[in-house]
């Protein structure tokens, strides 16, 4: 054949397949790759106190109890509020060239996944007395204190960021305990830690084996259908979103979070300061030494339902006995922030 007696066309012809199979077997791949992979345009990258304090997290080991990941199984929907994809990892960087980047997904789940705890708990001062002692705000917590994170000084300097910790937590200590640079970088780490929603037109993926749903499939014909509505269970939704400052007891900590148990707010028949407070924070009561309260129904996603079971499970707990509240009022309440969204909770 006329090609192999050409050496510039045998050379083009080797050139021009090599070319076409880099094409497909490497660059487009790359390129689609990147395209999926990219930040998601939400995401924010990491400050320089936040990846000191990823750091911080490595080296105390935090990886060996703490996941970052949300699997695409129903059991995984706690953690947030779709599963993981790889674009929301697509911000972890290398740390310089010796070194290879720290994926933090983790293999052991001993205590919960961190992926989306930013939006879960997103107060410094109690990731600060959780890290001090898990058990000052977790009562039956397993976690390990990181007390070497803080440090005891006879006066707090301006700018140092004092713990309230509770009495039995603090060993007979009687100076100041304040929280280190490492501390406070490795809680603005943890706050940084955050799903982020996907932009429109990028498909949601979606949990994977769903128990209630194959559960309300059989019992269809039988007793399932005459329950007409939803049940919500304050006592539960309590627990999760409230529990972790005020406590189970309602009682809250010295200092810290003020008592649910007598608290004139809870007990005003009237719940629109109690509702205003749930979904937008509050810091009337800082001079009496407590922290601030995150927006925390509105950082979990309360729905008006959730909010009224919450509200008459403090109603009527710890000894409170007041009016309960409908979700009607509820509902009235929450769409009246919507058209003024000026207004935060005042005492
Ligand atoms: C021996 C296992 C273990 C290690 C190591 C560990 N944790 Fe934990 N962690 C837990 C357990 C168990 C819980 C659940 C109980 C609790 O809230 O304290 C938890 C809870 C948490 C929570 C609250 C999660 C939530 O959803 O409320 C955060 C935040 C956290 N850990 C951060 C850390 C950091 C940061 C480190 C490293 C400095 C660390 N953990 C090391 C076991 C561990
Ligand atoms: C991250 C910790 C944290 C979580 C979680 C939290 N709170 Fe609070 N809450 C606080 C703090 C701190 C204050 C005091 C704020 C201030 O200084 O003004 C407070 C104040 C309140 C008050 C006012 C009490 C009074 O007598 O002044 C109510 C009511 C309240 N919270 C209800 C709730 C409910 C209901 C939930 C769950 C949906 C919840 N909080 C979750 C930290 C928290």
């Amino acid at each position: 054949m006329e090609i192999y007696n050409n050496h510039k066309r045998l050379f083009g012809a080797a050139i021009i397949l090599f070319i076409v199979l880099t094409m497909f077997a490497a660059i487009l791949p790359a390129l689609n790759e990147e395209k999926n992979s990219s930040p998601l345009p939400g995401s924010k990258a990491p400050t320089a106190d936040e990846t000191a304090g990823k750091g911080i997290f490595i080296r105390e080991g935090c990886i060996a109890c703490h996941t970052q990941q949300v699997r695409n199984v129903d059991m995984d929907k706690m953690w947030g509020s779709r599963p993981g994809i790889a674009a929301d990892y697509a911000r972890i960087k290398r740390i310089d060239i010796w070194r290879n980047t720290a994926m933090l997904m983790g293999s052991e789940r001993t205590g919960p996944d961190l992926t989306n705890i930013g939006v879960r708990q997103s107060s410094q001062d109690w990731h600060l007395l959780h890290l001090y002692n898990p058990r000052s705000v977790v009562e039956q917590s397993i976690m390990p204190a990181y007390s070497w994170l803080f440090e005891v000084k006879d006066y707090a300097f301006p700018g140092d960021v004092v713990l309230h910790v509770p009495d039995e937590y603090r060993k007979g200590i009687t100076g100041q305990i304040v929280a280190t640079k490492e501390a406070l970088q490795l809680v603005a780490y943890l706050k940084s830690l955050k799903q982020v929603s996907l932009p429109d037109g990028k498909p949601t993926p979606i949990f994977l084996y769903d128990k209630n749903s194959k559960e309300a499939g059989t019992k269809k014909t039988s007793a399932a259908s005459k329950v007409s509505e939803p049940q919500f269970d304050g006592a539960a939704l309590y627990a999760t979103n409230c529990q972790s400052c005020h406590q189970g007891n309602g009682e809250g900590l010295a200092g810290a979070f003020p008592p649910l148990k007598g608290s004139k707010v809870v007990l005003d028949d009237n719940p629109e300061v109690q509702i205003t407070i749930i979904m937008k924070g509050y810091n009337g009561r800082v001079s009496e030494g407590y922290g601030v309260m995150t927006p925390v129904g509105t950082n979990n996603n309360l729905k008006p339902e959730e909010v009224a079971a919450i509200i008459n499970h403090e109603r009527s707990n710890w000894g409170n006995n007041s009016k309960q509240v409908t979700v009607d009022e509820v509902k009235k309440i929450i769409t009246g922030f919507k058209t003024d969204n000026s207004k935060t909770a005042k005492k």
